[in-house]
């Protein structure tokens, strides 16, 4: 160990003990709202290798840092995923390693993921419906998926977590349903408001819906909203008594959405980014290659806080230079 652990901050008050660290541009879904088109190769493919990954969150939790998440594009088309998993999980004081999977081979890896490390589980599923769900994503892989998430609630996983993607025509029609998925499934499922990307405009136009919608269709159905945890992040839950699992949504165009603000990115590329709508991005790879700059990296991460903007400016329409969130993992 390096350093005592401090607290990273900003000039707002929030501190930031977790990491979502982007491991691949790649996607192998080509959902409607981020890569409708399918994933393009647009530069050379050199993402952080398992040795930097060690070294980078070596750094973090220097500064603190208890909660790494594998993000992408789709982090498991790395054929060394568990080799990063394993990376992360080994480094002393980062006690939850999470990833966010489009799920399609997680029916086969649940256990071996769970085994390397891997302690939260996110998996996206915009919709139950089969057909809905191929026209989103792209992919008719619903069953895989769904086989894949029953397979890792027995996998021992601390949480296992869903995510939809809240779209005008689709979502509501599914509300029921997914109350039905978690009448028995211990499992939050949280709704993300659709966020307009540079890439989105047009789509963004025609299906975003304020998650006031959900919020209206649980308070209707008996749903109610659980308290607040510190940690909790911008998910705000509901539960219901006859109910296992719970309902969340994820509002970017609420109010505070950014006050609550609990982390920091790191791009396939490794590179810091400070909010996820914001622009460029500060170069750690240089200071990547050797154990030995273990302190000055820590020290220009942070030293990089005092760059962290209060709040996005999505409401201004502006996304920063995030293209679609492929790029560095939403
Ligand atoms: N708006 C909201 N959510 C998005 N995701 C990807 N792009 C967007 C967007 N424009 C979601 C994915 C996945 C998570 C990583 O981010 O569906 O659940
Ligand atoms: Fe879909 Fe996620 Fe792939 Fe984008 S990165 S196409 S949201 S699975």
């Amino acid at each position: 160990m390096g350093l005592s652990a401090q607290t990273l901050a900003d000039g707002f008050g929030r501190r930031f003990h977790y990491l979502r660290l982007s491991v691949t541009e790649v996607c192998n879904f080509r959902c409607t709202y981020c890569l409708p088109d399918g994933w393009k190769k647009t530069a050379p493919l050199s993402f952080l290798r398992v040795d930097e990954v060690g070294r980078l969150v070596a750094a973090f939790s220097d500064l603190g840092l208890s909660k790494v998440r594998l993000t992408g594009g789709e982090p498991t088309v790395r054929k060394d995923i568990e080799a990063l998993i394993a990376a992360a999980a080994s480094t002393p004081g980062v006690g939850k390693v999470a990833m966010t999977t489009n799920g399609w081979n997680l029916h086969k890896h649940a256990a071996s993921w769970r085994a390397a490390g891997l302690t939260h589980l996110n998996v996206s599923v915009d919709s139950l419906d089969t057909e809905t769900f191929a026209a989103i994503t792209g992919r008719d892989r619903l069953p895989e998926v769904l086989a894949g998430i029953d397979g890792s609630l027995v996998a021992g996983y601390s949480a296992v977590k869903l995510n939809a993607v809240l779209l005008r025509e689709s979502a509501q029609a599914g509300f029921a349903a997914w109350s039905e998925f978690v009448r028995e499934r211990p499992v939050a499922v949280r709704f993300i408001e659709l966020m307009r990307t540079g890439d989105n405009a047009d789509f963004f136009l025609k299906h975003h819906v304020r998650g006031t919608v959900l919020q209206a269709w649980l308070t209707a159905n008996g749903w109610t909203q659980r308290p607040r945890d510190f940690d909790d992040g911008p998910a705000v839950e509901y539960e219901h008594p006859d109910h296992a699992g719970r309902i969340g949504l994820i509002a970017p165009y609420g109010a505070g959405f950014c006050d609550s603000c609990n982390r920091l990115r790191v791009t396939a590329r490794g590179k810091l980014r400070l909010c996820l709508f914001g622009e460029g991005g500060i170069d750690l790879r240089d200071l990547l290659q050797h154990d030995a700059d273990r302190a000055e990296l820590g020290e220009r991460i942070r030293s990089s806080m005092g760059g962290k903007a209060q709040g996005h400016r999505l409401h201004e329409n502006r996304p920063g230079d995030t293209r679609h969130l492929a790029q560095l993992g939403g």
